[in-house]
Formats: C-alpha cells, structure tokens, sequence
C-alpha cells in the first residue's frame, strides 16, 4: 500500500493537536495522586500519566499516518518503510510531575528523511505552545520568537540538568556547576530539558549544557533553538545529532565561551 507525502504544515497541525490533547491529560491527572513505577535507580521513575499520554499521541499519530516510524521514549521503536519518524517524550519532567512542581512538557518532533523538521513542546499548565519548522523560524502561542542579545558568559543566565546516571557520562564534570556559581553566574535546574531548550530559544536562558539526554528530551527542543537563532553542539563544539549524548545550546554569542568553559580545565 502506498501512501501520499503529507504536507508539513498537516504534519504540524497532527504534532500541535498530538500535543495539546496529552498536555490536557496531564493537566487534569497533575492534581491526582500518582502511581510510580522504578525504571532503573529510585529517581528513574515513570507514572501512570507517562503511559497514558503516549498512548494518546501515539493514537493521533497513527490515524493520521498510519505507516510513519514512532520513537517514543516508554514503548521503543515502531519501525515502518517511511522515511518519516515522530519522535515523542509523552512527559518530560516526570520527577517534577509526579512530586506536584508544576514544570514539564510534552515533546514531539517529526524527522524527514533524516532531519528534524518540525518541533513542538508543550508547557500544559501554563498553555504555552512552542513550535519550529525547518526553514520556517519559531514561535511561541503563535508568536516569533528569537534567541536573547547576552554577549558574555560573565552576564548569562545559564539553564542545566543531570541525568539520572550521570556518573556513567565520561565528559561529566563536578566542576561545572560549582564553578560557574562561584562565578557569581546564576544557573537553574528546571528539570525537563525540552523546556530548557524551549525558554532559550525564546530567550529566557541564554545558555544550556548537560550530559546523557535522549533523542525524545531535545529532538523538538533542538529545532525550535535553531530556528530561534541559536546555535547547538556537543561539548566540543561540533555538529549536534540525536545520537550525541552530549548538548551545548546557546543563544551563539556565548557559545564559543561555554564551549570553552567546559574544557578549561582539561589537561593539554
Ligand atoms: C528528564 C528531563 C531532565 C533531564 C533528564 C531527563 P524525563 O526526562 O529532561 O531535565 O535532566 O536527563 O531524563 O525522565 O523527565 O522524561
Ligand atoms: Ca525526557
Ligand atoms: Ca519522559
């Protein structure tokens, strides 16, 4: 069976409707007590709520599409002959969600033949609708939105997070953090690292670094900064792929700072 190439824009209006029909489920389950199951380790949890949003998405993008790849964070791969693959984190900020801090996101990136074209993340609770189209810029509850104007390290506002093994990440450093504080340079550790990437790209971060991400946490998240006019690599400044485990996203004025921040104190 055959199936037409859908447009992007019909692409955007299933991951926009895939994506506020999941933020309304957990918008309503938020105020629910929360069943937890353990993945790996005791913070590595899933809810009742991670499944059910990804059943949802996962039913809207198959009665659309029903021959398109579907990675998602909690069920895998479902592999097809397409050359298009929604990639989906139903919850993104589950610790925050399941101990009542109202941070987290739903995420959902569609990917043509091998790039990201299209991004949506989703903050439910505060109805805050991010949305990038390769070529086509960002916007923001349908406002453009751009990347901020901080030209130094020394002036940013700086946005991390720490996955759950963190200690099984080579380029991890305990240093990082400290430093930077030391430096008198304010940080925030937001949890959900699709809306690190969202806030950046609408330039309330000028800077995000972290170590171990997935490709559902920041497929969305890493357009929508490029399209915002910000720039993303891994730790050594070269081009970020979904399959880097590593992410320097800046708004490009400090990038090359951060970069090297990270480093300055390896060994030459
Ligand atoms: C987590 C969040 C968090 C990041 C972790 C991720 P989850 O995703 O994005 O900000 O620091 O590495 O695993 O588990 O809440 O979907
Ligand atoms: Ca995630
Ligand atoms: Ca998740």
């Amino acid at each position: 069976m055959t199936f037409p190439s859908p447009t992007l824009t019909a692409l955007e209006e299933v991951a926009v409707q895939a994506a506020r029909q999941a933020g309304q489920l957990l918008r309503i389950n938020f105020a629910k007590t929360k069943e937890l199951r353990f993945k790996e380790g005791i913070h590595n949890i899933v809810t009742d709520s991670d499944i059910a949003s990804e059943r949802l998405i996962v039913e809207t993008i198959r009665a659309a599409f029903p021959n398109h790849a579907i990675l998602t964070e909690e069920a895998g791969l479902f592999d097809t002959s397409s050359n298009i693959r929604w990639i989906v984190d139903p919850l993104d900020g589950t610790v925050n969600f399941a101990h009542g801090i109202p941070i987290f996101s739903v995420s959902i990136a569609v990917e043509v033949a091998g790039n990201v074209t299209i991004g949506v993340v989703y903050h439910p609770l505060l109805d805050e609708l991010f949305v990038a189209r390769r070529g086509y810029g960002a916007t923001l509850n349908g406002s453009p939105i751009t990347v901020s104007q901080c030209a130094h390290l020394s002036d940013a506002f700086l946005v991390t997070g720490f996955p759950y093994n963190i200690a099984s990440y080579p380029e991890y450093r305990d240093w990082h953090f400290p430093e930077l504080v030391r430096r008198g340079i304010p940080i925030r550790r937001l949890g959900s690292a699709a809306l690190d990437l969202a806030y950046l790209a609408a330039g309330r971060f000028d800077g995000f670094w972290e170590v171990g991400l997935q490709p559902w946490d920041i497929a969305a998240g890493v357009l929508i900064v490029l399209e915002s006019g910000g720039v993303v690599t891994d730790y050594n400044g070269q081009p970020h792929t979904l399959s880097t485990r590593t992410i320097v996203a800046t708004n490009g004025a400090i990038h090359r700072e951060l970069v090297e921040f990270l480093h300055s104190r390896d060994e030459a």
